[in-house]
């Protein structure tokens, strides 16, 4: 079945609506393998965002003109996509400036519901923007942190979640995929060990979104977060979901125009969400976008692209195998994971090895990934990382393995 998905997906006609994946740049073709720090953006983006700078520019939620209500039609045209992507109702999406603002918003407005004492868990394995913003409000209010560790394979180690929770913890807010080793969670044991104590649960999707709908309701969480630039959409934009009784509970983030019900000298009153976390202009056209960006993987065949892209994880990890001095960090095989892969090269400082894959036109990221406890706990000064997108294909893997053996033969 697989075989015959491979077959029938036509990485051709995706690269084709991706403008810069034709481009020549310093005299090279782009194999664009850093898709886990920014992905690129299809010419539906590209188009929406100018169909709105062009035809329907304005403010959102404000105006009686024409062009205010062209605006304010697409910006929640654009809640309304993203709604679908997720399998949730529009009202439930908040817009915010990106992922790592999704992130604070809770940790700031969840956060302070939340009493001296409490307990959030995270993971040895965590961005630092899911580690940071909680430890802003360990500061802030006296809740304590505990991590998950993280097993040798890099997948967060769930054996020990009964040994973790207690009857104080209140949020469990892990990667819904590694941004370093590309391992899934497996959420269905969080969440059954979350209900256990009555904790919330978090997903940063970040590395998840990008790769096909989802279904939020399904997986029985709390919270859901991404960014846009990461999923073929502007920058600037990001998403937060929450379970409606949540959003309802939750006091604002930022006071200013559009999240008041009633404003006076003396008090004001807040909007229902999601207004009530949206305060001041909006990024409207990166919403805009954002919206064309979810129509447009919505429209994907993700059964054929997820097996194109693992496809290509497969012919990464045989050509990386047969270069001498590297090691993969992460899980060894294709099962519960997702087109994320981190190495090593003996000798070799990964930025170096990331620079030569740019002498071979081959882009990549090198370092700590913004995940410095990770490679703490592992004692590596850092991986290089491969991300990749549906319309990757044989050469970008290619052109990476000729860069990697050249790395291995003149750098060492
Ligand atoms: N979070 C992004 C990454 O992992 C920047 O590369």
């Amino acid at each position: 079945m697989a075989g015959t998905h491979i077959m029938s997906f036509d990485v051709a006609s995706v690269r084709r609506q991706f403008p810069i994946l034709s481009e020549i740049i310093d005299g090279r073709p782009i194999h664009y393998l850093d898709n886990g720090a920014s992905a690129q953006t299809p010419l539906a983006v590209i188009d929406a965002v100018r169909t709105y700078e062009t035809t329907g520019r304005a403010n959102v939620l404000r105006g009686v003109h024409r062009l205010a209500e062209r605006a304010t039609e697409s910006y929640e045209g654009a809640r309304e996509e993203v709604a679908r992507f997720l399998g949730v109702k529009p009202m439930e999406i908040v817009f915010t400036g990106g992922c790592t603002a999704a992130i604070n918003l809770v940790a700031y407005s969840y956060g302070s519901l939340l009493k001296p004492g409490d307990r959030i868990l995270l993971s040895e394995l965590e961005h630092h923007s899911n580690i940071v913003p909680w430890q802003l409000l360990r500061q802030r209010s006296g809740v304590e942190l505990d991590m998950i560790p993280v097993t040798l394979d890099g997948r967060i180690d769930l054996d020990t979640l009964p040994k973790l929770l207690t009857p104080r913890t209140k949020l469990i807010s892990l990667a819904h995929i590694s941004n370093v080793t590309g391992a899934l969670l497996d959420v269905r044991s969080v969440v059954a060990a979350a209900e256990q104590v009555g904790a919330k649960v978090m997903l940063d999707g970040a590395q998840r979104a990008p790769h096909g709908p989802l279904d939020l309701p399904a997986l029985g969480i709390d919270f859901y977060v991404f960014a846009g630039h990461k999923a073929y959409g502007p920058n600037g934009i990001g998403v937060l979901w929450a379970k409606p009784e949540l959003l309802e509970a939750m006091p604002p983030f930022h006071g200013g125009g559009s999240m008041i019900g009633r404003v006076t000298l003396a008090e004001t009153t807040w909007a229902p969400p999601p207004r009530r976390f949206e305060a001041g202009t909006p990024p409207i056209g990166p919403a805009i976008g954002l919206g064309a960006a979810c129509k447009w993987m919505a429209g994907l065949d993700w059964t054929a692209a997820h097996a194109h892209e693992m496809a290509l994880v497969q012919r990464l990890m045989d050509g990386l195998q047969t270069v001498d001095g590297t090691h993969l960090f992460g899980p060894a095989g294709l099962q519960d994971r997702y087109p994320v892969v981190s190495f090593t090269l003996d000798g070799v400082h990964p930025h170096d090895v990331a620079q030569t894959l740019d002498a071979f036109g081959v882009a990549v990221r090198a370092g700590h990934h913004c995940a410095q406890p990770l490679m703490e706990r592992f004692d590596l000064d850092g991986t290089t990382r491969v991300s990749i997108a549906p319309y990757n294909d044989n050469s970008d893997i290619d052109a990476l393995l000729t860069g990697v053996q050249h790395a291995a033969r003149t750098l060492r």
